[in-house]
């Protein structure tokens, strides 16, 4: 359940986003400067706001699109990722670059890696805002990383916590949320 009353305590202030993103949206451009289709795909729903200031900053021409991802419940075996949406546009011979929103076990990213390499994209690059370096399971090549935080759970900034909060413009972390187990 929402519970209004929850605290949210700063850990990314919004400030701190955008002087970053911009740093981030600089070196895409630079090394895509000789690129002739780069396709940036969202993975949905997390990257969304990210993915939109990202790319507004982005001064080569980009295709955008989507893709999301659930992972099996309990009970499975952890890490085993299903498609829910793939991509439309076709990645063959186009530079691709995968926006996330955290890397946190890798296995979402990893798979989506393995999913479009075999599409015989020219390049693949993954780029995540948050990475939670110590949670992960698999190896997941960053190419682009905006900030590596402590193993916390965090939202806003696209980040939800069952669909809440979402729509912080700062990443923070829950606290007093006792009644809020979603
Ligand atoms: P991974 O497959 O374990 O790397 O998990 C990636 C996905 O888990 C992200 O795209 C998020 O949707 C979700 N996730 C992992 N950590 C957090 C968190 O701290 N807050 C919100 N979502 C998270």
């Amino acid at each position: 359940m929402w519970n209004a009353n929850a605290r949210v305590r700063v850990l990314i202030p919004a400030e701190a986003l955008s002087a970053r993103i911009s740093e981030l949206a600089a070196e895409i451009s630079r090394d895509h400067a000789q690129t002739e289709r780069l396709v940036v795909v969202g993975v949905l729903k997390g990257s969304v706001l990210f993915l939109a200031d990202l790319v507004k900053q982005i001064t080569v021409p980009v295709e955008l699109d989507f893709c999301q991802t659930a992972s099996y419940g309990s009970g499975q075996e952890p890490g085993e990722i299903h498609l829910k949406k793939d991509v439309e546009l076709p990645l063959r011979g186009a530079d691709v670059l995968v926006v996330e929103d955290i890397v946190d076990t890798g296995w979402t990213l990893r798979t989506l890696l393995d999913l479009f390499r075999h599409r015989r994209p020219r390049s693949v690059r993954l780029c995540t805002l948050l990475d939670k370096a110590e949670a992960r399971e698999v190896e997941v090549p960053i190419d682009y990383c905006g900030f590596r935080i402590p193993r916390q759970f965090v939202v806003g900034y696209g980040l939800d916590w069952g669909e809440r909060y979402r729509q912080l413009p700062y990443i923070g972390v829950v606290e007093s949320a006792s009644e809020e187990i979603p």
